[in-house]
């Protein structure tokens, strides 16, 4: 497994609210050759506080859905379209957005995924530059041009969107077993992810 911290943002003070609101740059994690890449919106305050993305309760919806594809956190990567906490957790603004653009770009071309899963509205409208219906989407794959290169994109919702209604759990778990399935990762029945076969 080859490990990266990514782009070095460290010094980043681009966005002026962001800088205020956040006590730390939340960087990408997992494996820098991971074949399965999940990009979120933006850090919420217990990944602000621990510095690591999906890490509260959106966070343990998420691990039970890799789990349940046979996965772990340590088999993918997983990073957001903003690095910094926006102030009450409100919505990045476009121009945060733009702001933190090269960051993820240049994450993508690193890891260079073989599937790139969008987790929500935010990050599946930015990578595809359309509008999404992420509830009739979610589980549809789709071709994107990123940095000049054809990326492989699964629309899905956000984790967040089946802690409000329980009846996308579902729609999750399955979009994140495609997923899986899609990279060769799916669980062999053991509950033992294969992805370290590659
Ligand atoms: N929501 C996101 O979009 N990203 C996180 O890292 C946490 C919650």
């Amino acid at each position: 497994m080859v490990e990266s911290e990514g782009p070095d943002v460290s010094a980043c003070e681009r966005c002026p609210a962001l800088v205020e609101s956040r006590s730390r740059i939340v960087n990408g994690v997992g494996p820098a050759d991971a074949a399965l890449l999940f990009v979120g919106e933006a850090p919420g305050a217990d990944e602000d506080e621990r510095g690591e993305p999906f890490v509260g309760r959106s966070g343990s919806v998420f691990d039970d859905a890799l789990r349940e594809a046979g996965l772990s956190r340590a088999d993918v990567r997983i990073t957001n379209c903003v690095r910094c906490r926006p102030p009450e957790n409100r919505d990045p603004h476009a121009a945060e957005l733009d702001n933190c653009a090269g960051f993820l770009d240049r994450e993508i071309e690193h890891v260079d995924p073989d599937l790139i899963v969008t987790l929500g509205k935010v990050p599946g409208e930015r990578l595809l530059d359309r509008s999404v219906a992420v509830t009739t989407e979610a589980g549809s794959v789709v071709d994107a041009r990123l940095g000049g290169e054809s990326r492989r994109v699964l629309v899905c919702l956000h984790p967040a969107a089946t802690l409000y209604d329980r009846s996308q759990r579902d729609a999750f778990t399955d979009a994140v077993a495609k997923a899986a399935d899609l990279v060769g990762a799916a669980t062999d029945g053991s509950g033992q992810s294969r992805l370290g076969d590659y």
